[in-house]
């Protein structure tokens, strides 16, 4: 199994990178955001609780997006293993990834953190505001919400790994096939 987390702040590009990487390497794609989203579209009990954080651009409890991705993990017995994208986003999250893949045999091979500035991280996310119909797009108070959320609560994760000796940042700037072709290089030399 190849398990990599997808790393970096809201408008990153974690969602466009996501869908070429996992076509390249035959991952399963777990990205909690789309995964809230498919709940509020159902509007399951667990949206309507989501929502309401989204909305404010501020975290949904661990509890909930921890007990969301240890189904996705149980529901993919067959994956060659996992995309990360928008997960972990705490420490809390992380560990208790750590505790699930080790119950599968399996760990976190390689935390890909993609670095890109704040001005262009707002203009991204306004600019698909515009089309996107996410609500936490469309205001710039609440996209500046989740950039301060992301460096007080989500920043930190990078650390964790990086103890393990797992990170490496890559320049979110540029093209995207710029992008991906950097990424590739860091999964080709892990892989090997
Ligand atoms: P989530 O859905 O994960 O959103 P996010 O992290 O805020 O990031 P985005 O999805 O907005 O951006 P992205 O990095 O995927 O970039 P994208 O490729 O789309 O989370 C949403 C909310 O859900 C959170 O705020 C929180 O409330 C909750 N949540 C989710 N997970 C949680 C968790 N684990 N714990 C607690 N709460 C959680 O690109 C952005 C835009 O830029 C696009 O328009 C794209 O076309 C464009 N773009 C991409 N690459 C480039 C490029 N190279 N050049 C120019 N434009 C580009
Ligand atoms: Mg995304």
């Amino acid at each position: 199994m190849f398990n990599l987390i997808l790393f970096g702040p809201p408008g990153s590009g974690k969602g466009t990178q996501s869908e070429k990487l996992i076509a390249k390497y035959e991952l399963k794609h777990l990205s909690t955001g789309d995964l809230l989203r498919s709940e509020i579209a159902n509007q399951t009990p667990l949206g309507l609780e989501a929502k309401s954080f989204m909305d404010k651009g501020q975290l949904v409890p661990d509890e909930v997006v921890i007990g969301m991705i240890s189904s996705a993990l149980d529901g993919h017995p067959e994956a060659k293993g996992f995309l990360f994208d928008g997960f972990p986003r705490t420490e809390a999250q992380a560990e208790a990834l750590d505790k699930l893949l080790k119950l599968k045999k399996t760990a976190i091979h390689l935390m890909l953190a993609l670095d890109v500035s704040e001005e262009e991280l707002v203009k991204r996310l306004l600019g698909r505001g515009k089309t996107s119909g996410r609500s936490d797009d469309t205001n710039e108070e609440v996209i500046r919400a989740r950039i301060v959320e992301y460096h007080k609560k989500t920043s930190p994760v990078a650390d964790y790994y990086a103890k393990f000796d797992k990170v490496k940042h890559i320049k979110g700037e540029g093209t995207i096939d710029e992008i991906f072709d950097a990424l590739c290089e860091q999964v080709d030399m892990k892989k090997k």
